[in-house]
């Protein structure tokens, strides 16, 4: 078989994230010795790494972001000079550390700051129980305000560590983890799989395990645990469907970590140990794409790894596509249609907004994220044009060549990174050529390099939609809100329902939706986060309670983001996104300070 293998050690590509050498040096394994204190809310850590270096090498350099470093030293103690450059807003600082011909290991002691930007430290009041938590949030280029490290999504290496923490606590990280609270707190971990540095996570907290199968659980705090249980029971059919799939998961282990309200994300694939919001737990299982989701990431993204950010929709576009094979195989056709339906009016709003705005760039599956914080290519371009751009794969090569493709690509990438450009390469080589197909017209062109949304872009048709869409209409036309046929409506359901309903209703609709539904006081954060919309938009007051207790508990950036946008857009609700938000600021992640403080115009020092 011809050999089309890219190499680790395949760095002419550049990583503009990161202030690594890895054409000098790079990190090979990592044993990290840190004591978490939540009385200052700072870690201290030696991060020991073994290094393998070209020949003449002169230096390595690690990527930091406001960390104290405080001695370095080579193998057992040969301390050296080390040189820290210039501090940049969105990279850090560059840590140069000179090596020489017998550097076996390089150590480095350090103290974490309290701005540390991966890190949340959480106050008992802010749980769902009555202990304080911490946990790290890696992705994108975070990792480097805990560990001082080469930050590039290119670089793998191996890891270890021994994490001390106050009593009563359990320590969970992305590697083998343990069940059960240790009495004095102290922990070892091993990840023996290399993994990239975004995928380094940490959790502390008073945590339980529930095992759900074989080499699946659900760890969270005490009082969470029933929710999680009766929405996460099904993880270990999750692991097996996917397998199925695209082959054999390649991290032992798949454990969910149900986090504090505050995550800012919905999910994160840490691998071992997905990281998930509580908001997920609905009590019907009707947001566990989610965990497909990140499950997804165990063979894309975490075990094929985009290359730089900039090639990002590798790493997601093709997880939104495997998450609803996933879900299609578990739920049905009708159900994965339900979620493409809501992939492609995301699609079709966010590209057009990027276009209007002037950033029609980041439009194109392949970004150019150079000079920005790479979080800004989190849209749905790469989710959503990426998962539209392999489902129209799917649908000129034909499923089952398709299938056939992808296991490949995942086994003969695996533990690897790929760029745009090599993947495109191998798609040609693989997809097309194999099968004797021609490539479409300008594939690349329209979809990779260019933007918005092309011609042959697939186009859903759920069924289940169509009746939400009959259903509006015969309550709108007879006014008789009994005429609403939610009965065996889903989320998703209930989610199009909001999208599709005409901006032309008004106070009195909204009154008679919460009369008969009681939306105001729904339990599930996206049908609440949809009807907090509307409500600000037709000034339904009724709400407002329930959005401030809502705004104030839940640091998901993908809710907050929408509600306080749709707040500022009148005074009076200026006044009160920004009422709310003081109190609530307290309790958000960085990754959700940080873009409601530009979103806000919040003074923030
Ligand atoms: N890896 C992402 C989260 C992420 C992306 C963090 C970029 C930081 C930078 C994760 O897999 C993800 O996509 N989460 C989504 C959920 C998903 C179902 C689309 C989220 O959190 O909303
Ligand atoms: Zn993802």
């Amino acid at each position: 078989m011809e050999n089309n293998r890219i190499a680790t050690t395949d760095f002419e590509k550049n990583d503009h994230h990161s202030f690594a050498n890895p054409k000098e040096a790079v990190i090979t394994h990592l044993i990290w010795s840190a004591n978490i204190d939540f009385e200052t809310k700072i870690i201290k850590a030696v991060a020991q790494y073994d290094i393998r270096k070209y020949p003449n090498a002169k230096e390595i350099i690690l990527d930091t972001k406001n960390l104290q470093i405080e001695k370095v030293w080579r193998n057992e103690n040969d301390t050296v000079d080390f040189e820290l450059e210039e501090y940049d807003e969105i990279l850090g600082q560059a840590l140069h550390i000179p090596i020489s011909k017998d550097s076996k290991t390089i150590n480095i002691q350090y103290k974490t700051s309290s701005n540390a930007e991966a890190l949340q430290w959480l106050n008992a009041q802010q749980t769902a129980g009555d202990a304080p938590f911490l946990f790290t949030q890696s992705q994108a280029i975070l990792c480097r305000s805990w560990i001082p490290i080469q930050d590039s999504p290119g670089i793998r290496f191996t890891y270890e560590a021994n994490v001390k923490v106050p009593e009563g606590n359990l320590a969970l990280m992305s590697a083998e983890n343990p069940q059960k609270i240790d009495s004095i707190g102290n922990y070892r971990f091993k990840m023996q799989q290399p993994i990239p540095a975004y995928l380094m996570a940490l959790a502390v907290g008073n945590l339980e395990y529930y095992k759900t199968g074989s080499n699946t659980g659900i760890y969270a705090e005490p009082t969470t645990m029933e929710k999680a249980i009766t929405d996460l029971e099904d993880l270990q059919s999750f692991v097996e469907t996917a397998e199925n799939l695209y082959g054999k998961y390649r991290w032992e282990q798949f454990d969910v970590l149900v986090l504090p309200p505050s995550f800012p994300f919905g999910g994160m694939e840490n691998p071992r140990l997905t990281f998930a919001t509580p908001t997920i737990l609905s009590g019907d299982k009707s947001l566990v794409s989610l965990i497909a989701h990140e499950l997804a990431h165990s063979w894309s993204g975490n075990l094929v790894t985009n290359t730089t950010w900039n090639d990002f929709w590798l790493n997601e576009g093709f997880t939104v596509y495997f998450e609803y094979r996933i879900m299609e195989a578990l739920y049905g056709k009708d159900y994965a249609e339900m979620l493409a339906s809501i992939s492609f009016k995301e699609l079709k709003e966010e590209s057009k907004e990027l276009i209007n705005n002037g950033n029609e760039k980041d439009t194109h599956l392949k970004l150019d994220l150079d000079g920005r914080n790479p979080d800004v290519g989190m849209t749905a371009i790469a989710y959503d044009k990426g998962y539209f751009f392999l489902k129209l794969l799917e649908e000129v090569s034909g499923r089952e060549n398709f299938d056939a493709f992808l296991k490949q690509y995942f086994k003969e990438h695996a533990f690897n990174s790929i760029n745009t450009e090599q993947f495109l390469l191998y798609l040609e080589q693989n997809l097309f050529g194999v099968n004797e197909l021609e490539t479409p017209s300008n594939l690349f062109s329209n979809w990779v390099y260019g933007p918005g949304l092309p011609d042959n872009l697939p186009k859903p048709n759920s069924e289940r939609f169509k009746k939400v869409e009959e259903s509006i209409a015969d309550w709108l036309t007879t006014e008789n809100i009994d005429t609403l046929n939610t009965e065996k409506w889903s989320t998703h359901e209930y989610l199009h329902f909001f999208h599709v309903l005409p901006d032309s209703i008004g106070y009195n609709e909204v009154s008679a939706l919460d009369n008969k539904f009681d939306f105001t006081n729904n339990g599930n954060a996206e049908i609440l986060t949809e009807w907090i919309l509307l409500a600000i938009k037709k000034e339904y007051r009724p709400a407002y309670g329930a959005m401030e207790i809502f705004l104030i508990n839940t640091g998901r950036k993908k809710f907050l983001m929408p509600i306080y946008g749709e707040l500022i857009k009148s005074e009076s609700g200026k006044r009160l996104a920004l009422n709310i938000y003081k109190k609530a600021r307290q309790n958000y992640h960085y990754v959700s300070y940080n873009s409601l403080d530009k979103l806000l115009n919040y003074p923030t020092n």
